[in-house]
Parts: structure tokens; C-alpha cells; sequence
């Protein structure tokens, strides 16, 4: 039985249920699954797993620290596993073809948070996932809660409708599960 790792880092939730949604998807192709919060757990291990995911929630354009410092840490190691990254952030999901258009901000996030991130560390994973955020407006930081509050209109406009109150998830999860249907297979 192959052994996965996924490791990530959060703030409000999306790198979590993804992380989550992974498993559970590489759980159904027969993969043994470890899923760990590196804010609480520490890993000081990875010689048991074949396969490793790491992934990260984006706030100003930066990975958790935590899930960073993982990167750091066993970026020899990981250079000899099966690895994959993923993110979850805003630029993935623009909310008008418009704003797609005119920003091209998927393909910058995509280049920005993953292909950057990877070459950092000397990595080459095989997958690169660029997922959705969740808008938590009960969590967010006070400086951002007021700057952030014209987004709820977008979000509703774009027909995203709160998951519970103040909270909005963009993802996308089918595509989530394919991209990790696609990582099973390779
Ligand atoms: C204060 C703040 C700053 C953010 N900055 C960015 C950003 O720089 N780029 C981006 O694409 N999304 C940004 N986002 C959207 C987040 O990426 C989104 O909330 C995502 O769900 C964060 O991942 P997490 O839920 O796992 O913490 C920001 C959100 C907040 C609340």
C-alpha cells in the first residue's frame, strides 16, 4: 500500500478542507493517508511515506509559516519523494471573467505561490495545485474586515452563497478531486 503524507498550513480553513478532500479521495484509490496541521503537529519524520503533499492557505501573497518552515526543513528529503503543492487562495477563483481577463490572476498566483515556491527549495514536484479560498469575515483580521467588506457583494454576485453566516467558500471541490484522481494515477 502506497503511504501519502499531506501536510498543510491555515488561517481560515480552505488549506484544511482540502487537505481533508484529498484524503479522502486518495483514501478510495487505495492509498494509506496521513493528513497533519504542521501548526500542531510537528513532523519529524517523512522516511515512511512515498508520496508527500504539501499545501498552504495565502494571505499578502505568503504561505503559512509553518507550512513554509516543512519545506524548509526537509527540502533534501523531498527532492527524492513523489511530491506535490498545493494552494488555496483568492487569485485562483476570479469572481468575473472580466477581472479574469484583465488580471490574469490565476496564471500569476499559479507562477507566484507554487512554481516559485518549488524552485526555492530546489524542488520538482508533480503536481501543482491551485485551488479556491474561503472569505471568513468572522475571523479576518480587523485591518482587513473593513477593506475586505466590497467583496461580499462580488462573492454574492458571483453566486456564492454563505456556507454559514459571514462565511464564504470558493472552491471548487470537483475540481479538487480530480487533480488528486490525476496524482493517484501517475
Ligand atoms: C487578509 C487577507 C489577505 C489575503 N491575501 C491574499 C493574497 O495575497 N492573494 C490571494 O490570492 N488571496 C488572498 N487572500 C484570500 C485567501 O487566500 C483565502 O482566504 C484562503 O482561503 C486562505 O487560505 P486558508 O483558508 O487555508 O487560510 C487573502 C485573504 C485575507 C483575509
Amino acid at each position: 500500500m502506497v503511504k501519502a503524507l499531506i501536510v498543510y498550513g491555515t488561517r481560515y480553513g480552505a488549506a484544511e478542507s482540502t487537505a481533508k478532500d484529498i484524503a479522502d479521495v486518495l483514501q478510495s484509490e487505495g492509498f494509506q493517508v496521513k493528513v497533519a496541521n504542521v501548526k500542531e503537529e510537528r513532523i519529524r519524520d517523512i522516511s515512511d511515506y512515498q508520496l508527500v503533499i504539501v499545501g498552504s492557505g495565502i494571505q499578502i501573497h505568503k504561505w503559512t509559516g509553518e507550512a513554509e518552515k516543512f519545506l524548509k526543513d526537509f527540502q533534501k528529503e523531498l527532492r527524492a519523494k513523489k511530491l506535490a503543492l498545493f494552494v488555496c487562495c483568492g487569485s485562483a477563483q476570479p469572481l468575473t471573467e472580466k477581472e479574469d481577463e484583465k488580471t490574469k490572476a490565476p496564471q500569476k498566483a499559479k507562477r507566484k505561490y507554487l512554481e516559485e515556491k518549488a524552485a526555492k527549495y530546489g524542488l520538482k514536484p508533480v503536481a501543482l495545485g491551485l485551488f479556491g479560498g474561503v472569505y471568513n469575515f468572522n475571523k479576518m483580521p480587523w485591518w482587513s474586515r473593513k477593506v475586505m467588506q466590497p467583496l461580499k457583494k462580488q462573492l454574492e454576485s458571483a453566486g456564492i452563497k454563505e456556507t454559514k453566516p459571514g462565511i464564504y467558500d470558493t472552491r471548487d471541490l470537483q475540481a479538487i478531486r480530480n487533480w488528486t484522481k490525476q496524482l493517484a494515477h501517475q
